[in-house]
């Protein structure tokens, strides 16, 4: 009997865990970067939007940053933006899996070769903030690192 309770249990944990990761993707929509945006990896450089990465001004004060990882850095590896800016991220790696988090915000994402990663941050407070890669990438891993200065 001992036996069946554990086993039960053991399942009915499972399971449990299992619906939340599909509460996770389905309902609330996390998880990895769409499948719907599948690009080329060898061919960044000539495909729009990442043909010009860099920032614009989409709306007021919003903005929108195309930018490309790849092992030791972030291009454009300078931004600028007004305090109260809405920034939208549009992120894809040349090489490897690499991370991109703006410490001290909830910005946090996965940005894998292949895929375009989008995320929005408003940066209400002025200063410069640190954005990280937080995957382990390679030999240039600790060089990559860049600021967005919030004026
Ligand atoms: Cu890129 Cu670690």
């Amino acid at each position: 009997l001992d036996e069946k309770i554990w086993l039960t249990l053991s399942f009915g944990i499972i399971m449990i865990f299992m619906l939340i990761t599909g509460y996770q993707t389905f309902a609330l929509s996390m998880g990895p970067p769409s499948n719907k945006e599948i690009i080329d990896p060898q061919k960044v450089d000539q495909t729009a939007p990442f043909n010009q990465p860099g920032m614009k001004k989409i709306g007021e004060n919003e903005y929108e940053v195309v930018m490309t990882l790849q092992a030791f850095g972030f291009a454009p590896s300078k931004i600028e933006v007004p305090v109260g800016a809405t920034v939208h991220f549009v992120l894809t790696s040349k090489d490897v899996v690499h991370g991109f988090q703006i410490a001290g915000t909830n910005a946090n994402a996965m940005v894998m070769p292949g895929h375009i990663q989008r995320i929005t941050q408003t940066f209400d407070t002025r200063g410069s903030f640190l954005v990280l890669c937080n995957e382990y990438c390679g030999g240039g891993h600790q060089f990559m690192s860049t600021t967005i200065t919030v004026l």
